[in-house]
């Protein structure tokens, strides 16, 4: 019951948030640091050998996601887990896809720059190579100083990774034609949208924790097949492997289903190539064994969750050389 309450306030608490983004700061220090993420976001030299940034892995076209189950890094090392899109990111206190206390997006992003399981930017024991290739360029000195001057403009992976977050916090998607409609109080503008979405958040349940409006409850859940478990080829344990209990074995974070059209493949290790197959892949006491026609009407209401401005805004796209400051 005390569980509940709390579940009931904290979604209150994500839909306020999620609905009530207003402009960033207009503080020209605040203005400085996302314009400079943004520039750190799309730029190669945060890698090892220069071939690989950011958004390399999360493709505004494709909600911030890509489109390979697996991504290998900059040195070809396999990658473990499926890119997430970024859609909302700062409204998570959960991280990645099985992290119960990494809730800072600075620094989660030290995890792609300088993390080795699995190496992704390779730049490990390279954090100076950071400083000596930004430092080299005019419009970072300038930017770096004007968001940080209380550092006095100091370059480094440090202050790199709080203009990543300031970028990463406005991605804001909002828009979706199911925002519109509910907004309006209108109906989806398919019958099958309709009913797809009255068994979302009925009889299929699936609302109890693809929750609504971020369409993730942003906590963990064992959905797999218990007999499918056991072929998960890649060594990857899911919560258990950070909190060490062995009841949280295959205990994944719910992810959203915001812009879920746009980001296949599925599930934590990209296995389901299609949203027909991510759904089907949960064990049937959790998708109600639906059928196909279900599943169908289910994914019309799904498609009614792509936010078309999300994956046009030019404020989020691969910023000119031309430098703004
Ligand atoms: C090689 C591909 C790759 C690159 C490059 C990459 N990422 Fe990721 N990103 C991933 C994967 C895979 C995950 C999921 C990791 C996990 O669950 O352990 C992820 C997760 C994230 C998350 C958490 C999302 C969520 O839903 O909780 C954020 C934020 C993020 N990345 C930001 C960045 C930033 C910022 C950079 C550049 C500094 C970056 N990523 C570079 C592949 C990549
Ligand atoms: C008990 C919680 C729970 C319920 C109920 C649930 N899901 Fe999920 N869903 C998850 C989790 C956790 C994952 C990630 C599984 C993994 O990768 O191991 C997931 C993955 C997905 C994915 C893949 C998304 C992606 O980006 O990889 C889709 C699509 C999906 N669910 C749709 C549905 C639909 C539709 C329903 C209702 C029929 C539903 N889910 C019911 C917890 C749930």
């Amino acid at each position: 019951m005390r569980q509940s309450i709390y579940a009931i306030v904290a979604i209150c608490v994500f839909s306020a948030e999620l609905y009530s983004q207003s402009a960033p700061s207009n503080s020209q220090a605040e203005k400085a640091k996302i314009e400079l993420g943004r520039r750190l976001f799309y730029d190669a030299d945060l890698s090892i050998n220069g071939t690989m940034s950011c958004a390399t892995c999360h493709e505004q076209r494709r909600a911030f996601s890509d489109g390979n189950s697996l991504h290998p890094g900059a040195l070809d090392d396999p990658g473990k887990r499926n890119v997430p899109g970024l859609a909302n990111v700062s409204l998570y206190k959960n991280l990645t896809w099985a992290h119960n206390h990494l809730s800072g997006l600075a620094e989660q992003s030290f995890a792609p720059i300088r993390g080795t399981d699995p190496i992704e930017m390779g730049m490990n024991a390279h954090e100076d190579e950071i400083t000596k290739r930004l430092g080299q360029n005019s419009c970072y000195q300038k930017l770096f100083s004007l968001a940080f001057s209380e550092e006095k403009g100091a370059i480094n992976l440090g202050a790199v990774s709080k203009a990543l977050e300031s970028f990463e916090k406005t991605l804001i998607s909002n828009d979706s034609l199911y925002d519109q409609k509910m907004k309006s109080k209108q109906p989806l503008p398919t019958k099958d949208a309709q009913a797809g979405k009255k068994l979302f958040f009925g009889a299929a349940k699936c609302n109890s924790c693809h929750t609504a409006p971020l369409f993730s409850d942003d906590d963990f859940h064992q959905v797999q097949p218990q007999n499918q478990v056991a072929v998960n080829k890649i060594k990857d344990n899911g919560l258990s492997d950070v909190t060490g209990n062995p009841k949280d074995k295959n205990f994944f974070r719910t992810p959203s289903l915001r812009n879920a059209v746009l980001t296949a493949p599925y599930w934590h290790d990209g296995s389901a190539k299609t949203l027909t197959e991510a759904i089907q892949k949960h064990d049937v006491k959790i998708n109600q064994a639906l059928s196909e026609k279900e599943i169908n009407k289910i994914i019309a209401f799904l498609q009614t969750l792509s936010d078309t401005s999300f994956i046009t805004n030019p404020q989020y796209a691969k910023p000119s050389q031309e430098c703004p400051y």
